[in-house]
């Protein structure tokens, strides 16, 4: 399967968001090969967006989660439980662009284990910055995370693992890595998450983000080591996003062969 993840931020009124969401269903319509689709909208818009997929192939997330699983006093903040009660089935943890607010690699533990207890499978966001990228410390930063997030973590056999590796420079800038370095990375990705949670290669899935486009989504989706992309602002315009789910169809369709 390959993973199309739309992480709309801090964009959209809740009609805004509906009406994308029935945008993508309209899209996808009648297709054979779907990819699975996971749309992120700002946490307002959750239900409503929700009440438009429900019964779709497309699945609904969510940008962040609290750091326990069901309630306690952290104005602000919405718990996995609570991401749950919504139906949500996946969210993002560990964006670069909460990491940058001021969340630490322990908070962000805290909050992966928090969603670990319960349904809702954590997509943890890991990226080297612009000074590791330069210095060649990319694989020493990513391994970093890794081992911060998954120190002494609780989880149950059957509980997915996604992974997406969005270099910091790569986010919102235009500039993406060579192919080849972000198959080399998700391969790294891969065998250290193993090592960390002792499952099986083949069960860790790995998204790329960071400036996926409509003319970059194809190359990325064709490789065997990348599950998927993780999309940010080409996720906000329909018409550039068709192109992108249309790219994944084109793999899973040639993968059919
Ligand atoms: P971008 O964002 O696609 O706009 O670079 C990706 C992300 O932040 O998840």
């Amino acid at each position: 399967m390959k993973y199309i993840v739309a992480n709309w931020k801090m964009n959209l009124t809740v009609r805004e968001s509906v009406a994308l969401a029935r945008g993508v269903l309209r899209e996808i319509r009648g297709w054979q090969h779907v990819p699975q689709i996971v749309l992120c909208p700002a946490a307002t818009a959750l239900h409503e967006v929700y009440k438009s997929l429900a019964r779709s192939r497309v699945a609904l997330g969510a940008q962040n989660a609290g750091p326990q699983v069901r309630s306690g006093a952290f104005t602000g903040e919405i718990s996995p439980a609570m991401l749950e009660d919504l139906k949500v089935s996946h969210v993002l943890l560990g964006h670069s662009e909460r990491r940058h607010l001021g969340e630490t690699d322990v908070t962000i533990r805290q909050k992966l284990q928090a969603t670990l207890q319960t349904r809702v499978t954590p997509i943890l966001c890991v990226g080297e910055s612009h000074d590791d990228h330069e210095r060649g410390n990319s694989v020493v930063a990513i391994e970093d995370q890794l081992n911060a997030a998954y120190h002494h973590l609780e989880m149950n056999a059957d509980h997915p693992i996604f992974i997406a590796y969005e270099p910091v420079w790569a986010i919102g800038t235009g500039d993406t890595p060579s192919v080849g370095d972000i198959v080399e990375m998700h391969t790294f990705i891969r065998n250290t998450v193993a090592a960390l949670t002792s499952r099986s290669i083949s069960d860790i899935r790995v998204l790329y983000g960071g400036s996926v486009n409509d003319e970059n989504a194809y190359q990325l989706l064709r490789e065997g080591e990348i599950d998927g992309v993780l999309v940010g602002g080409a996720s906000l315009k329909l018409h550039v996003f068709k192109e992108i789910l249309q790219a994944g169809s084109d793999v899973l369709a040639a993968q059919a062969e």
